[in-house]
């Protein structure tokens, strides 16, 4: 018997561990303490099972011909990607909320972030509602209500208000008319910024539309915050989208500071000498 698309992705939960509530991001030494630059991932027993796996070689996919896998491998590719959970309201004054994983920052400067709304099968309410001018905000989940955020993604109709099956808590906002979620450690309120409908180069229809939102508000809960007012990711449980139905948690993180030319000059004349001499 041939499964629905959403029986088709259901993992067994029998099989599965519990979540693990106790588990909290901590930050380890990076990958290669060692690496110096130049060096080739094969100095490491790591790096060198890494490029085993290029002994099966490489599939390479035509995306004008071979359309039909396009979406489940981009989503499943382009990981772990931020989840935008989107609050706006309609001109009428129905209230909505849905998540978005096709989000990110654009640019502090002025402080503008973006998501990105598939029309097919259906164009959506949120892109609808965000052009309206009456200001939407986007909150982003932490693990605590990952359920609660999801059942906000059913397929319901436009009248229909996803406030009411989230079980979340709605704040008034002091800016735009949509409110905020309670629940959620940080929250943007947004003002439209710019749409640009994505006409596909082949078919000529506009199957995308990408949301560009001003941010003029931010509500940080204050025990997420450090000593240096940024976000402590050990405290934020921040979830992220991964392909098909998975999502993901931030596991161990480790930091890398970016390379400054001044300080690195020496070192990397060097290796390059090196690297030329071998
Ligand atoms: C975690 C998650 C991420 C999603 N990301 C997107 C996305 O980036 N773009 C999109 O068009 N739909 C995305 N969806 C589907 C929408 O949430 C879904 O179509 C929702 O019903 C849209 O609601 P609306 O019509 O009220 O705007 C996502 C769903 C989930 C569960």
């Amino acid at each position: 018997m041939a499964l629905s698309s959403s029986r088709r992705y259901q993992t067994p939960a029998m099989s599965l561990p519990p979540f693990n509530h106790d588990a909290r991001t901590k930050f380890t030494e990076t990958p290669n303490t060692s690496w110096t630059f130049g060096q080739k991932i094969e100095s490491t027993e790591s790096g060198r099972k890494w490029l085993e796996g290029e002994e099966q070689g490489w599939k390479v996919i035509n995306t004008d011909e071979d359309t039909s896998r396009l979406y489940p491998l981009m989503i499943s590719a382009i990981v772990p990607r931020p989840i935008a959970f989107v609050s706006s309201v309609s001109e009428s004054g129905v209230e909505n909320l849905a998540t978005f994983s096709w989000f990110n920052m654009v640019t502090h400067n002025p402080p503008l972030v973006s998501f990105s709304c598939s029309n097919t099968p259906r164009v959506k309410d949120t892109p609808t509602n965000v052009r309206n001018g009456l200001g939407f905000t986007i909150n982003i989940i932490s693990e605590p209500f990952a359920e609660n955020a999801n059942a906000t993604s059913i397929d319901a109709p436009p009248e229909f208000d996803e406030w009411t099956i989230s079980g979340l808590t709605k704040v008034p906002s002091i800016h735009v008319k949509a409110p905020r979620v309670k629940e959620s450690a940080f929250s943007m309120e947004c003002e439209f910024f710019q749409a640009i409908d994505v006409t596909h180069p082949v078919s000529g229809e506009i199957t995308t539309t990408l949301i560009l939102a001003r941010v003029k508000y931010i509500h940080v809960r204050k025990d997420v915050l450090n000593e240096r007012g940024v976000v402590d990711i050990t405290k934020y449980k921040p979830i992220a989208r991964l392909g098909d139905i998975s999502y993901a948690r931030i596991g161990d993180a480790f930091r890398l500071p970016r390379p400054v030319w001044e300080q690195e000059k020496g070192k990397i004349e060097q290796a390059l000498e090196n690297n030329e001499q071998s």
